[in-house]
């Protein structure tokens, strides 16, 4: 089940972000780095600062009653130097399952909801930034429809990693297909 978090899910989002930030990214850029961004972007300040905000939502999976996943989405986030893209732009800002539920079709679950979201509201390009090798992922997207637009960046602490993948997915408001 997958459903659309209010400030009440604070805490549970709060939880979600940082456990899953730390599983997948622990063993590959280590504690340190993965510590200071959890401090510096995942407490409860920024999400309170999120659920402020009118343009972001998060998005919390359930399996068998237990929350495991989240996403965070933005609507027009417009990508810097690929504003010929689209015209309406939604970002999913993060899409991030517990390892143990991973494979079983949660995350397509979240990103059709994520897709008719887009269509109802008549926005015609879906992007996100994913990590070059992270190959699971971008397999996942990929078979959703994304392919690569260009390079992106993202940065934790003071390191700024530039073999990020700027992924997008035009979005036809009148031709609407289940994925
Ligand atoms: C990427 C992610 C959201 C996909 O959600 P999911 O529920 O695992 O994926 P689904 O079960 O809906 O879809 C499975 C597809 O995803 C890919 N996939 C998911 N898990 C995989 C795994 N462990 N190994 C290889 N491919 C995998 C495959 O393309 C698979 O294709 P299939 O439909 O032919 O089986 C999820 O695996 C996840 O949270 N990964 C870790 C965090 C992450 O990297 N997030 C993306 C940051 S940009």
């Amino acid at each position: 089940m997958i459903r659309l978090a209010t400030t009440k899910d604070l805490p549970i989002v709060l939880y979600l972000a940082q456990s899953t930030f730390r599983e997948k990214w622990t063993p590959i850029d280590g504690e340190v780095l993965v510590e200071r961004y959890i401090l510096d972007n995942m407490q409860i300040s920024h999400f309170e600062q999120d659920f402020s905000s009118p343009n972001v939502s998060f998005f919390i999976a359930f399996h068998e009653s237990t929350p495991v996943g989240y996403a965070k989405i933005i609507k027009h986030s417009i990508p810097q130097n690929y504003e010929h893209l689209g015209t309406k732009f939604l970002k999913i800002d993060k899409l991030y399952l517990l390892e143990n539920v991973q494979a079983k079709g949660i995350g397509s679950e979240i990103m059709t909801l994520i897709h008719q979201i887009a269509t109802e509201e008549l926005f015609d390009t879906l992007w996100l930034g994913v990590w070059g090798q992270n190959t699971q992922a971008i397999a996942f997207y990929e078979k959703r429809g994304f392919s690569k637009a260009g390079n992106w960046f993202f940065q934790m602490g003071d390191k700024v990693f530039d073999d990020e993948w700027l992924m997008s997915k035009a979005i036809s408001s009148g031709n609407y297909i289940q994925i």
